[in-house]
């Protein structure tokens, strides 16, 4: 289950898909997932498939706070338990649960562990930025015919930055890159995963931003203005193997108008299609072993992601 992508704490999906009263399926890492809210309102998240005859309970519906199955109508409670099994009223019903993951609702987002446990091994850690008051914050979902490894090392890759993207993020670079200007990539080890640098020609007032590295799938831009907040958390959802959904949150302290949220969202979609041409067109489609590819010295931030890849989320390949 998960294969590749198991025992870690991971977003999903926008939780605003997820209404009252209606299920929500929604592939992960290659399961089919279906999450719906419990009676109080909180998320759940079950695998897509009833314990009884293996149907999509997705096909089902939401009733007291129960998934209700389409075929026979057992009723599953977020957590797995089965509820309610007709026709059956002598049935063991702790012996007929669904399975379930760990499941949040923070920071706009839904997020599980891939693993069926009782309780994951440690805590979800969320960037502050998506959940402080005050900030105002948009949310876009994209889908990339891509690997999410690809679409990930992409995020962490802050060379292509002036070349890629020389209309945009990149035009504040370009004026004073030279042809034989010299960039230093930092990677620095943190609890959660990393914090990076690139500096060019040795002056760190010309970083446009630095980035972060929430394991597994996140990545946060820091864009540094003067006494305000701006920041953009990417995030690289495995759907399946050559479907990655794009979750882009921008989170800023200024100009907090909501009608304001277009604009930045028109912004961020701008710069993440110029990203996905090139990302969609990577052969192989998942990130091969370092050796299969030639590197620079910039590439250290990719080839540091790399090694978590094969070592920690698919170490049967490394
Ligand atoms: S298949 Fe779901 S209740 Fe029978
Ligand atoms: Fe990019």
């Amino acid at each position: 289950m998960f294969e590749g992508f198991a025992n870690v704490w991971t977003p999903v999906t926008l939780a605003r898909r997820l209404k009252a009263g209606a299920p929500l399926a929604v592939t992960l890492a290659g399961e089919k997932l279906v999450f719906f809210r419990g009676a109080d309102g909180t998320a759940g998240a079950l695998l897509d498939r009833c314990p009884h005859r293996g149907v999509a309970l997705s096909l089902g519906k939401v009733k007291d706070g129960c998934l209700e199955c389409p075929f026979h109508a057992w009723q599953f409670e977020p957590g797995g338990a089965c509820a309610h099994v007709p026709l059956n009223p002598d049935a063991k019903r702790e012996r007929l649960f669904a399975t379930a993951l760990p499941t949040r609702e923070a920071g706009g987002l839904l997020w599980v562990y891939t693993a069926p446990v009782k309780q994951a091994p440690h805590e979800l850690v969320v960037p502050e930025t998506l959940t402080r008051p005050g900030l105002a914050r948009t949310y876009l979902e994209l889908e990339w015919n891509a690997h999410w490894s690809r679409a990930m090392e992409n995020m962490l890759d802050s060379p292509h930055v002036p070349f890629l993207h020389e209309k945009t993020i990149g035009r504040f670079v370009r004026p004073y890159l030279k042809r034989d200007s010299s960039m230093e990539i930092g990677w620095e080890d943190t609890s959660y995963g990393a914090k990076l640098s690139s500096i060019i020609d040795g002056d760190s007032s010309r970083d446009a931003g630095f980035l972060e590295f929430y394991r597994p799938n996140m990545m946060v831009l820091t864009i540094p203005i003067p006494k305000q907040t701006f920041r953009m958390h990417s995030l690289c959802v495995p759907a399946e193997q050559n479907r990655v959904r794009m979750v882009i949150v921008g989170a800023r302290s200024f100009a907090t108008l909501g009608l304001l949220n277009p604009f930045f969202n028109w912004s961020n979609r701008r710069i993440a299609n110029e990203d996905r041409a090139v990302v969609e067109s990577s052969f192989p489609v998942e990130v091969p072993p370092a050796a299969d590819e030639r590197s620079v010295r910039t590439d250290k931030a990719t080839l540091q992601f790399r090694r978590y890849y094969f070592e920690t989320l698919k170490p049967s390949t490394a």
